[in-house]
């Protein structure tokens, strides 16, 4: 389907870039990126778009109203898509103000922006405009071993100032349709990995600290359970955006679940194999079991059978297919690693692992 004009919010960081991109490829229209450019926010992810004539970017925080309200009238979306947040859980333990700021806060004033512009709308646009807010499958709190997967039935528990967080914003977004009739849709994915994610994460540190010759931290046993999915897959949740019920909520997983230290010791192998030490070492000898993260969720793991069934949405890459492909865009694009490590990058590391 074909928009004239979309609002992305947190365009600059991993998963938002990674759906710009793919949406100007398939020239599904105008995408106005709204970004405050944090630590994680990137513009480098978007130099091959940034002359594209249907790409605008606008400095902004989401919880600014003045310049939100003014986005709206200006460029008159048919759509917002929320992918704005402070996302890093570690992050969100040791400091969690900005989170309750973006996460809570910010969106409350978009979906406020939101309704405000929805409401001057034409009957016919106003049926046409979506609010489509990207959440997390963390809400749903952590699983045991023979639990059964998260549902959109599931109830929410979660348990890091980030999970609760978002929570609370998928409560606000669920409020807007159920007291305006603002017409949202909720998405909660699992674990995203793939190109443009920033190294604090699990995979992108691993490869990087790897190629680094550096430690490879795994909190506690390396035993917690991620339910993978590679990012170009939650990129096609534009589906949502077109066929998507009105206030449903779906879930997006990749069907791959695995223990942490399965994943380390996967990168280790890819790279003995692609790139071999120089000193004969393996990679692996560089795992190195650190302190656990504080309430640390044991496993997550999505039941995806609502969007497969309703919206005909599947993921197309495995587990082994995606973590090559990731692996072989950061072996190439050592200079966007390079750039992004920078100074608060350092100091980051240094607090936390140290
Ligand atoms: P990210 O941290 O890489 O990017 C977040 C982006 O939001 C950055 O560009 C940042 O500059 C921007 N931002 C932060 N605060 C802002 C503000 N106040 N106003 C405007 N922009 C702001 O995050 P990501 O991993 O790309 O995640 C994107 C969304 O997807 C988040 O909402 C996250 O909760 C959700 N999500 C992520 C994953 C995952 O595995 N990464 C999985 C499920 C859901
Ligand atoms: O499940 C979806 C969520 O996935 C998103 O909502 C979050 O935005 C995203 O950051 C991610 O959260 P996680 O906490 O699962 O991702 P992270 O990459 O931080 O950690 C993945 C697992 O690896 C987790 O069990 C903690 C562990 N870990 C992480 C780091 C950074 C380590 O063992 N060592 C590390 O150094």
């Amino acid at each position: 389907m074909q928009y004239p004009t979309i609002i992305v919010t947190g365009g600059a960081g991993f998963i938002g870039s990674n759906f710009i991109l793919d949406w100007l490829e398939q020239k599904r229209g105008r995408v106005i990126n709204v970004d405050v450019l944090s630590y994680a926010g990137n513009l480098e992810n978007l130099k091959s778009v940034k002359d594209d004539p249907n790409y605008i970017f606008i400095r902004s925080d989401i919880g600014d109203s003045k310049i939100i309200e003014g986005i709206f009238s200006i460029y008159k979306p048919s759509a917002v898509i929320n992918f704005a947040a402070e996302s890093h859980v570690d992050r969100s333990i040791a400091s969690p103000k900005s989170f309750i700021d973006t996460n809570i806060v910010g969106t409350f004033n978009l979906l406020e922006c939101s309704k405000i512009y929805w409401n001057m709308l034409s009957e016919e646009d106003k049926n046409k405009f979506r609010f489509v807010h990207i959440s997390t499958d963390e809400v749903y709190g952590s699983l045991s071993l023979n639990d059964p997967a998260f549902t959109e039935e599931t109830k929410y528990a979660p348990n890091s100032p980030y999970s609760a967080s978002k929570a609370a914003s998928d409560h606000l977004v669920r409020s807007y349709y159920n007291t305006y009739g603002l017409p949202v849709l909720t998405t909660n994915c699992s674990n995203n990995y793939g190109s443009y994610q920033f190294p604090e994460k699990l995979i992108p540190l691993i490869i990087h600290n790897a190629l680094s010759l550096k430690p490879l931290p795994i909190y506690g046993k390396g035993d917690q359970i991620r339910d993978w999915l590679y990012v170009k897959d939650h990129c096609s949740i534009r589906t949502v955006l077109d066929s998507g019920k009105i206030g449903e909520v779906y879930n997006i997983g990749g069907n791959n679940e695995m223990k942490n230290i399965d994943v380390v010791k996967l990168i280790c192998s890819i790279l003995d194999e692609i790139k071999p030490r120089q000193d004969g070492n393996t990679y692996e000898s560089l795992i190195t079991f650190v302190k656990d993260r504080p309430g640390h969720d044991k496993r997550y793991a999505i039941d995806a059978t609502k969007i497969a069934k309703e919206l005909n949405w599947f993921p197309t890459e495995t587990f082994d297919t995606g973590i090559r492909k990731t692996i072989q865009w950061y072996l190439d694009n050592q200079k966007w690693i390079l750039n992004v490590s920078n100074g608060s990058y350092k100091d980051w590391i240094k607090t936390h692992y140290s």
